[in-house]
Formats: C-alpha cells, sequence, structure tokens
C-alpha cells in the first residue's frame, strides 16, 4: 500500500503523520511551531518529514500551511499568523527531502480529508471550518476541493463582521477569526478571569493561578468539568461562528457544515452553541433545509490527513 506524509503547520503546531490510502495515520510527530521564523519553520518540517518518510517509505508529501497558497500549491503567499511572506515552502521541503511536495492551505487540506474521509464524506456540498489559531476554510462541491482562480477561496477568517474592530495579523480589522477562533477563546478566557477572578477560579486552577497561563487545553478541560466559566467561553466561540455560518449557508447552501481543527476538539460543547446561533440566524429558516452542523471525523488530524492525500495525485 502506498503511502504519503502528511503535515499540518498551524500558528502554534506542527504535526506530521505517515498516511495510508484510506486516510489512516499510521504513526505522528508533532513539534511547536517556531515563532516567527520561516527558516526553522522550514527545518522542522523538513526535519520531521524525513524521519517519517525514512522510517515508514512514503513517497510524496503534502503540505497543510496556515496561509494563502499560491495556484500551483508550491509557494505560500502570505500568513496572517505566521512568518511567511512568498516563501518557496514546496521547493524548499521537495529539495530537503528528495520527495515530490505538494502545499495547499490548510483549511482546503483538512475539508478534503473531511471529504475523502470523514464528516463530509458522500455530501454532495460542504462548507469546512477549521477553528484554531485563525478561522480556516473550505468549501467541497460535487466532490472537489473549489480553489478559486488563484487558489485562495474559503479565506472568510478574514470577512469583517465588526468594522473598527479587533486588529488582526492580515492587517484588517474586525476580521471574523479575531472573534471566532481559538485565539480569541483564549483572550476571551483570560480576561474574565482578570476581571473576575471569582468567576474565573476554575480557570485560573487549572492554569496554575495565572490569568496569562490559560490555554485552550485549560478552557477545554474546564468545561467538560462542567466549569460555568468555561462553558460561556466556548458558548461565546459558539455565538461568533454561528453568525458567520449563517451569512456563508447565505452564499453558499451547503449539505453540511464541518467543524475541524483544534478548538473542535472540545467537540458538542463547542458544537452545541454553534449550531443554535446558526440556526437563529439563518435567513429564511422555516422555508428551507437546514445545512446540519457537524464534528470532523477526524478531529484535529484531518489536515494532515487531507495534505497526504493530495499529495498523491502528483
Ligand atoms: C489564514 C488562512 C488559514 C486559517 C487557519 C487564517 O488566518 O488566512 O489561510 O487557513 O487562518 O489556519
Ligand atoms: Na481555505
Ligand atoms: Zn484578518
Amino acid at each position: 500500500m502506498s503511502l504519503a506524509i502528511g503535515v499540518d503547520v498551524g500558528g502554534t503546531k506542527i504535526a506530521a503523520g505517515v498516511v495510508d490510502e484510506n486516510g489512516t495515520v499510521l504513526a505522528q510527530i508533532r513539534r511547536a511551531t517556531p515563532a516567527r521564523d520561516a527558516d526553522r519553520t522550514a527545518d522542522t518540517i523538513a526535519e520531521i518529514a524525513s524521519a517519517l518518510a525514512a522510517e515508514y517509505g512514503a513517497n510524496s508529501i503534502g503540505i497543510g500551511a496556515a496561509g494563502l497558497v499560491d495556484e500551483d500549491r508550491c509557494t505560500v503567499l502570505f500568513a496572517p499568523n505566521l512568518a511567511w511572506r512568498n516563501e518557496p515552502l514546496g521547493q524548499r521541503i521537495g529539495r530537503a527531502t528528495g520527495l515530490p511536495t505538494v502545499v495547499e492551505n490548510d483549511a482546503n487540506a483538512a475539508g478534503w480529508g473531511e471529504a475523502r474521509f470523514g464528516a463530509a464524506r458522500g455530501a454532495s456540498s460542504a462548507v469546512i471550518l477549521t477553528v484554531g489559531t485563525g478561522i480556516g476554510g473550505a468549501i467541497i462541491l460535487n466532490g472537489e476541493l473549489v480553489r478559486g482562480t488563484h487558489g485562495l477561496a474559503g479565506e472568510w477568517g478574514h470577512m469583517v463582521v465588526r468594522p473598527d474592530g479587533r486588529r488582526c495579523g492580515c492587517g484588517l480589522r474586525g476580521c471574523w477569526e479575531r472573534y471566532a477562533s481559538g485565539s480569541a477563546l483564549v483572550a476571551d478566557a483570560r480576561e474574565l478571569a482578570t476581571l473576575d477572578p471569582a468567576r474565573g477560579a476554575g480557570l485560573l486552577e487549572s492554569a496554575g493561578g495565572r490569568a496569562d497561563q490559560i490555554s485552550g487545553i485549560h478552557i477545554t478541560a474546564a468545561a467538560r468539568a462542567g466549569d460555568p466559566a468555561a462553558l460561556e467561553c466556548l458558548r461565546n466561540l459558539g455565538v461568533w461562528l454561528g453568525r458567520g455560518m449563517a451569512a456563508l449557508a447565505a452564499a453558499f447552501d451547503p449539505d453540511v457544515f464541518v467543524l475541524a481543527g483544534g478548538v473542535s476538539e472540545a467537540g458538542d460543547l463547542l458544537r452545541r452553541p454553534a449550531q443554535e446561533s446558526f440556526t437563529s440566524l439563518l435567513s429564511a429558516r422555516s422555508f428551507r433545509s437546514e445545512p446540519e452542523v457537524r464534528l470532523a471525523r477526524q478531529g484535529n488530524l484531518a489536515g494532515l490527513v487531507g495534505a497526504a492525500d493530495l499529495s498523491r495525485a502528483v
């Protein structure tokens, strides 16, 4: 069976895995994303992809990168939350590893992974959202990934949802991802714990008493244990997600929405409030069938699995 390496490069972590033709991940390596350092990021990708390829004998590498990837699936043009500016990532990794390498936007890769093997399998059209450091998007239509003329379709993390709102890494203000991402979730929880330490006691405790140390993992764990403040933060995120999803339903009328990315690991604690907010804002909702909101079946691995699969085609 032919094996491919899939790499998912996000704002905080790099995950690489060996993936078979059925989308099964046979082995994995994870590393922190080197902060603001494009060279070290490329070196880290090359190092872990080579290690896996040497051990398992893979034939190609697919990279899902958290940024705008050109139509040739080679260069990362720009990454709002990473150091890439016109970064020839495909060429660099191909050269360093000696394997054919394809680069795709991380959310497109995750969408492809879920369409091939996961929650969007069999859907005639699907909108996939990755909720992590930013918000990423993918559109699947009749089983195909819609890439747009320049490879840039699905960049709706940068739809302005609040004019003059929070600053964004893309240079605009008020982008959706500044309100509905893992970073927004963490900022909300830190703010809550700082301004109301009594209410945020559970969150603070899990972070060693320091509001600035609260992370997404702490929030999800506290919410699972029933902590009201953590649940409130996830609900706020769900509300913001639902707002944008209602706009996307107006644009695309998909069968299903799939929530993927790190924060989707909160499961129904995220899906339910997102679904409720979405439903309440869906225009003409008594007169139409409502898209379903599902969780990525491959969870946080969707991007890696999808990227590996895309690399087989070349
Ligand atoms: C980027 C997208 C990316 C998303 C998720 C956004 O800020 O513009 O390209 O897919 O974050 O990583
Ligand atoms: Na995308
Ligand atoms: Zn933006």
